[in-house]
């Protein structure tokens, strides 16, 4: 496995590969690696040549000083996990000042509407974040294929738009939310949980799923009246939205068709934790 803090040591690396015609997935991640992010890499190493994968907490996404101080960072045993996990992946964990040179600010993104939904609309300036760090890294790492996990569903949309309208030559694709036994999505997040946050979390998806069966046979605006009531009599964890949308422009459903594809979004408070989950209608 090959390690680069800086991406004057990585572009050889990478232009060598090239040259050689070997297809360069990528995985960006925020380090703290759970099996979500492994089952990402591992899909990369199946479809690539080589994995690059960033371990890098981007400051500019955090709406949320405390949010960004308090989030998980183990670069030492991140790297102890994919070593074990093929020779084949190149990290990049870069320093702030190697991704931005200088001024860590965002570029302000017009991503046609995606971005004033949901996460949008509680975490201000969020996608702004994301896409800025998302597209200097595709130029830095100019990968044929980068992986993004559903459970950032709107991330994801996000980014195929910024592939679209900055005409980006890099595959996206999506992959299916990596989930415990227990239907908690996989995230760095969930480290913070303490156990009776952790024992409470499982609802998230539970309830997703039980809006899932009702969706089938009640209008959107009922599914969404009913989650948020089942949310009321939970001790343990707040609600901050649940909006039924359609997958393609992120809007909340007023009517149904049969035409559309919809998908659930929910972000609940596990005590001071944020969680996110999604799940796909139909
Ligand atoms: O999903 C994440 O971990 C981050 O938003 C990403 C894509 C690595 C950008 O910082």
């Amino acid at each position: 496995m090959i390690i680069c803090h800086i991406k004057k040591d990585l572009r050889p690396i990478l232009d060598d590969l090239r040259s050689k015609n070997k297809s360069l997935g990528f995985v960006p991640t925020m380090g703290a690696l759970h099996k979500g992010h492994l089952s990402l890499i591992k899909q990369g190493l199946h479809e690539n040549s080589k994995v690059v994968v960033s371990v890098f907490v981007n400051p500019t996404q955090f709406d949320n000083a405390s949010d960004l101080e308090k989030y998980p960072r183990n670069l030492d045993s991140d790297l102890q996990l994919l070593e074990t996990l093929s020779d084949d992946i190149i990290v990049y964990a870069p320093s702030a000042e190697d991704i931005y040179d200088g001024a860590i600010i965002s570029e302000n993104f017009d991503f046609d509407g995606l971005e004033n939904q949901m996460e949008g609309k509680f975490r201000k300036g969020h996608f702004d974040g994301v896409g800025t760090v998302v597209k200097r890294l595709f130029e830095i790492v100019k990968p044929d294929v980068a992986y993004f996990g559903e459970k950032d569903f709107q991330q994801l949309r996000i980014i195929q738009k910024l592939v679209e309208k900055y005409d980006i030559p890099v595959k996206i694709k999506g992959c299916e939310i990596f989930r415990a036994d227990d239907g908690l999505a996989m995230s760095s997040r969930n480290e913070r949980l303490t156990q009776s946050g952790r024992d409470a979390a499982p609802f998230i998806y539970q309830t997703l799923k039980a809006a899932k069966k009702r969706f089938g046979m009640e209008s959107a605006q009922k599914v969404t009246a009913w989650v948020e009531k089942e949310f009321k009599n939970h001790d343990a964890l707040v609600l901050e939205y649940f909006t039924i949308a359609d997958e393609a422009t992120l809007e909340t459903v007023t009517k149904k068709s049969s035409l559309k594809s919809y998908r659930a979004f929910i972000a609940v408070f596990v005590g001071d934790i944020r969680l996110i989950d999604n799940i796909a209608l139909n």
